[in-house]
């Protein structure tokens, strides 16, 4: 089963940005994490900062790959562009949020890809990353 993160704006900061809200490990340390619970799995990783790179490679890998956990970052806020990549291929995308996004500001209680996504994963901090992929394989 091939499996793609996605990481959006900022989260290659993962450690080092607002550690109070994200925790102070980077993605890379816990992606080796979850490769090896996961052995049976084909893990692939993409970050970007970029809106048009993250619908680049939503088309990419959408039509092959068995499923996608996306944490768009702040674009799942304001990204139509993006809802409509989730929505135009055939992967199922889950949505996911290291924190707790209906504890915070209200701008982020508003998630313009939800209705696109299979389901929404927040505030289990990295291990919202796990659960993502556990609802991609249970069938
Ligand atoms: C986030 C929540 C977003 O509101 C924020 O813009 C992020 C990270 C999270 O993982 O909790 O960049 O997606």
């Amino acid at each position: 089963m091939n499996i793609q993160i996605i990481n959006g704006p900022n989260l290659n900061l993962l450690g080092v940005r607002e550690k109070s809200i994200y925790g102070d490990s980077s993605f890379e340390t816990y992606f080796v994490e979850l490769q090896a619970r996961y052995p049976n799995l084909t893990l692939t990783y993409y970050q970007s900062n970029v809106e048009g790179e993250i619908i680049n490679k939503l088309h990419e890998i959408g039509f092959s790959y068995d499923g996608v956990v996306l944490n768009a970052g702040a674009y799942t806020h304001t990204s139509v562009a993006i809802a409509d990549a989730i929505a135009a291929i055939k992967a199922p995308v889950i949505e996911v949020h290291i924190s707790n996004v209906y504890k915070r500001e209200e701008f982020r209680h508003h998630s313009m890809l939800a209705a696109s996504c299979k389901g929404v994963i927040a505030g289990f901090g990295m291990d919202s990353y796990r659960l993502g992929i556990e609802s991609l394989i249970v069938k």
